[in-house]
């Protein structure tokens, strides 16, 4: 038996280190929809090719990657295809990569390479059909599991959900290039061949282990029937609520150890599979995360894959503050991104000015080391942060931008704090951010009497806010304003010759602009004037 196993996996080694190289009709990118089930259209990795099929851009597309020596036609696609498509009215892209999955150690090495083909056809889809990888799930058995990390991981962008049906074990071990919880914003994995076909740890954000994981219940020890019913489950999920049927609902489990001893006392009510984008974060209660600390941030759900957002209250607030509550839950709405909340409220509840104002200061250069070290431990890359800071926080957000290069790529500055300020060599500057913007809304009292990044917008005047009856109450509209621009966008803003002119309401400049939003506006620099609404919404438009 031993030289057996020796054998098969220096064959393994020869295999890979000879380089098969994928050709051109190696892979073949098999569309399915609901007007074609049964027969697929075949897409070139060409925009021509795609052009001309019936992918619908409005829909979601799920792929899906075959295992070892199976092809399209094989069961796996059989059953899943079938499934997507009653589920929901989907594209669904079958990739053949059969030609180059004939035994196993010669797929094996063809991962990495079937992986980056992949991940440049989903480029293609987002470069030339402006179709968002936000809109893609990649469904893999086996090997093809592999393949779907090593997909998700080489596209520019994210992608929110990978199906993992019971990852390969053998040759995987000490792969560099194994199936990761970072690979996207959920790597969900049913694990129903463990240790024998199947990987036995878990790999992923969410790993399902049915039965403990190794033997499913009608295939003995069997070990390829139970690899087989990871997608009989997987297409059993996503059509049991049509067929009125049970959901797979997993109990939680504190190890592996007890998931596979069937020993798990946990919470229920995590679902295995279905239709829906899944998220499985916290988008209420924190995860604490401590500057060099490695423990908490492995255990936390921060992905590098994402776009991260710091925000950074202003004085007398706290990490629980309206700026925190209202703006956490505009972002997390609007896009999978990680937000860390900075709570400095030791340095910022005084009512010595100065006090607060030097706190703000060594909170900034503590917040840019942070983001550092985060930077160091996850590959994240400082174009990828929004910081967002209010008040005495809003110079605080500029501190970090101007101590972190190269550069963020995109600061906000909430009516920056007044008091202390004007001569000071800290304050927010339009070069802190590749792309820096400040929303004047109590200009003068609480807020910056002056411009102070490449885009200044003085909403309704920047001094006093319609619905508002006090200095406070202007001051807190600008992050009210920025997470409705978030949610819904509006808020044209035209363009004014200086400040002068936008505090006296008289813009009229041919520019325009969108205040707030979610994307940085890269290029955009001037002074811009709009009116809101007293209430919610309060856009204009
Ligand atoms: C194991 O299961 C597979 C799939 O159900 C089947 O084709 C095969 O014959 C089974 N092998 C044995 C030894 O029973």
């Amino acid at each position: 038996m031993w030289t057996i196993i020796k054998c098969v996996l220096l064959l393994s080694v020869a295999v890979a280190a000879h380089g098969y190289v994928l050709g051109p009709r190696d892979v073949v990118f098999h569309l399915f929809t609901r007007s074609n089930p049964q027969v697929s259209e075949p897409l070139l990795p060409s925009e021509g090719s795609i052009a001309t099929s019936s992918f619908q851009r409005t829909r979601r597309t799920i792929f899906t990657i075959h295992n070892y020596g199976e092809g399209v036609g094989g069961n796996f696609n059989a059953f899943v295809i079938r499934a997507h498509l009653l589920a929901e009215d989907v594209n669904v892209i079958a990739i053949d990569w059969s030609p180059a999955a004939s035994f196993y150690s010669y797929a094996l090495a063809n991962m990495p390479q079937l992986g980056r083909v992949i991940a440049s056809f989903i480029d293609l889809l987002d470069s030339r059909f402006g179709y968002s990888p936000d809109n893609i799930r990649i469904a893999g058995l086996g090997l093809g599991a592999h393949a779907a990390g090593i997909a998700a991981r080489n596209i520019n962008g994210n992608i929110p959900h990978i199906v993992a049906l019971d990852p390969s074990l053998v040759g995987w071990t000490h792969h560099p290039e194994i199936l990761s919880k970072d690979d996207a914003s959920v790597v969900e994995v049913i694990h129903t061949s463990a240790g024998a076909e199947g990987y036995d740890k878990p790999l992923g954000d969410l790993d399902f282990y049915p039965n403990g994981g190794t033997f499913m219940a009608g295939c003995g020890t069997n070990s390829t029937c139970s690899h087989i019913y990871s997608y009989v489950y997987y297409a059993e999920s996503l059509t049991t609520e049509l067929e009125n049927g049970k959901k797979f609902v997993g109990t939680a489990c504190d190890s592996y150890e007890n998931a596979i001893n069937l020993a798990c006392q946990g919470e229920r009510g995590v679902i295995f599979g279905g239709s829906a984008v899944k998220r499985t974060e916290n988008p209420r209660v924190s995860q604490p995360l401590m500057p060099n600390n490695v423990n908490l941030l492995s255990r936390s759900n921060y992905k590098s894959i994402r776009r991260t957002i710091v925000l950074i209250h202003g004085w007398m607030n706290s990490a629980t503050s309206n700026f925190n509550s209202v703006l956490l839950r505009a972002l997390l709405a609007a896009e999978d991104v990680n937000v860390i909340v900075v709570d400095w409220s030791s340095g910022s509840n005084s009512l010595q000015y100065r006090e607060v104002n030097a706190n703000a200061i060594s909170s900034g250069s503590a917040v840019a080391q942070f983001i550092n070290w985060l930077n160091q431990n996850t590959g994240s890359v400082l174009a990828q942060y929004h910081i967002i800071g209010h008040g005495v926080g809003g110079h605080q957000a500029g501190i970090v931008g101007s101590l972190n290069l190269p550069v963020h790529g995109y600061i906000t500055g909430l009516d920056p704090a007044l008091i202390g300020w004007v001569n000071n060599i800290y304050r927010f500057r339009p070069s802190d951010a590749l792309y820096s913007e400040v929303i004047h809304t109590n200009y003068g009292v609480f807020g910056y009497l002056a411009d102070l990044a490449k885009v200044d917008f003085y909403p309704n005047g920047g001094i006093s806010m319609p619905g508002c009856d006090s200095n406070g109450c202007d001051h807190e509209r600008g992050f009210q304003y920025l997470a409705e621009s978030i949610a819904s966008g509006g808020f044209r803003g035209r363009e004014c010759m200086n400040y002068y002119a936008a505090v006296l309401r008289m813009c009229n400049g041919p520019r325009q602009l969108q205040m707030g939003g979610l994307e940085p506006k890269t290029g955009a620099s001037g002074v811009y004037f709009l009116e809101t609404n007293a209430q919610p919404p309060f856009s204009q438009g």
